[in-house]
């Protein structure tokens, strides 16, 4: 990994008309797209290299609880950090738009999310609202680990930021 690699990905909200790229990203990653409403593309973020996207994150806030979701990084640019930054962007944005904790279904990468401090959490217990998303109801596997973690507490590096 060289310096320039990490830093010319920048991360930021999804722009307009960036629907049908950001879905492909999700299709080859081997993620589902079809309960994605404008609406729920408001809250997805997306890392680019130039013009490129090459990775995105989603999340649907249910004050104070929110729901992880869609999280992926384009093959040629994995194990590069893309995904763990798309992580922090994810959890400052969810804190900010008042959410305290972070839940996500994942059949796939459990131990990437347990490295970022998720943890395993029954399903069943889940709040209610997240409960009656597409994601419990329908299109995630009876097998999908539930994870979910605490994001009311800012880190270190965030706190110093506040004036
Ligand atoms: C999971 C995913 C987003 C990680 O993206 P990434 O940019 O490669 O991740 P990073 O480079 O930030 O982090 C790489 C680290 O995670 C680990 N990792 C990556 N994918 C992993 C997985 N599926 N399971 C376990 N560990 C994984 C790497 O070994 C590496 O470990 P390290 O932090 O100890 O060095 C990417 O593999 C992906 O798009 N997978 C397909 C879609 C998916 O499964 N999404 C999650 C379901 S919501």
């Amino acid at each position: 990994m060289d310096l320039e690699n990490i830093l010319s990905v920048t991360v930021s909200g999804m722009r307009p008309g960036e629907e049908d790229a950001v879905k492909k990203v999700l299709d080859v990653s081997g993620l589902h797209t079809s309960d994605l409403t404008p609406e729920k593309l408001r809250h997805f973020i997306v890392a680019r290299k130039g013009e490129d996207i090459v990775g995105v994150v989603g999340v649907e806030l249910f004050q104070p609880h929110a729901l992880l979701r869609s999280l992926a990084v384009v093959t040629t640019h994995r194990g590069q950090g893309i995904g763990a930054q798309l992580i922090v962007s994810v959890e400052r944005y969810a804190r900010m738009m008042g959410a305290t904790t972070l839940y996500l279904l994942t059949t796939t990468a459990a131990p990437f999310f347990n490295h970022r401090e998720f943890r395993e959490t029954s399903r069943a217990d889940a709040p209610a609202p997240l409960q009656s998303t597409e994601e419990f109801k329908a299109l995630c596997p009876a097998t999908a680990v539930c994870m979910c973690k605490q994001i009311d507490r800012r880190a270190p590096k965030d706190r110093g930021q506040r004036r």
